[in-house]
């Protein structure tokens, strides 16, 4: 089974409050430094651990192309990364990457790139789910309650029990993937994860595997000291 990996990393970071790109490359979040290297590079390092993993594709805005590739090639990982212009969703991004795949790949994992936190045994984890059944992502069950509101009045509660938390990665045969988007891109439908562009095929069902709540999204700024206390521990566990 030959697995791509997909790194959607071409968002602006609204979220986190500091959209403004810097030389340094410190300033959208996918680049924030975490122990000195950006968010993006620990999340490659990840999936570089990853025997099954044979190429990684990044997506990237097209002012970060430049500047990533020549970390890249400091680091070491020119030749298993490789760099594609992003869009204006995440959806179009991965859309992107997609179309600049080793021809031979099996599987596609798509993953955030900011989310550096992902562990190597859940990631094996959902590539072997996939290679079985064609389509698995990673979830965790939720501690709140949700509700349906419309403004601030609820209108339904959602059973807890039957409800998961949809994380990445998420791994799927590669012909799955591409006709899913293809499907999306003819009815003009945006989601936030590939496994909603796979469901409404209606085709296969997606199977869940639990991950953790380590495997956090950076989104806001407070999730950075959150990060900074995940990557001290997992440096401890070492
Ligand atoms: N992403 C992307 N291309 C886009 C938008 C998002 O590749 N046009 C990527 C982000 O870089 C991130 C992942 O998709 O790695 C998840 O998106 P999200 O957490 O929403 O990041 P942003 O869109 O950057 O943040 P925000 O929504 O706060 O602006
Ligand atoms: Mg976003």
């Amino acid at each position: 089974m030959k697995v791509a990996v997909i790194l959607p990393a071409a968002g602006l970071g609204t979220r986190m409050g500091r959209p403004a790109a810097e030389k340094t490359g410190t300033s959208r979040k996918q680049f924030m430094l975490l122990d000195g290297s950006p968010i993006l590079l620990h999340t490659i390092r990840k999936f570089v651990a990853c025997p099954a993993v044979e190429q990684i594709v990044v997506a990237l805005r097209r002012e970060d192309l430049d500047w990533v590739a020549e970390m890249l090639r400091r680091e070491g990982l020119a030749g298993t990364v490789s760099l594609v212009e992003g869009g204006d969703t995440r959806q179009q991004s991965v859309d992107n990457a997609l179309h600049n795949l080793p021809p031979d790949t099996d599987l596609v994992a798509v993953h955030d790139a900011v989310r550096p936190f992902i562990d190597l045994a859940t990631i094996e984890k959902v590539i072997q789910e996939a290679a079985e059944t064609g389509a698995a992502i990673v979830g965790i069950v939720p501690v709140d309650t949700v509700k349906q509101v419309r403004r601030n009045k609820i209108h339904g509660t959602l059973p807890r029990e039957r409800l998961i938390l949809a994380q990445t990665p998420q791994v799927f045969r590669l012909p799955l993937l591409r006709q899913a988007f293809e499907r999306a891109r003819e009815d003009g439908f945006t989601a936030t994860d590939e496994s909603s562009l796979v469901e409404r095929l209606e085709q296969i069902e997606v199977s869940v595997v639990l991950g953790s709540d380590r495997n956090i999204k950076i989104t806001k700024p407070s999730d950075m000291d959150l990060a900074r206390l995940f990557l001290e521990e997992e440096r401890a566990a070492r």
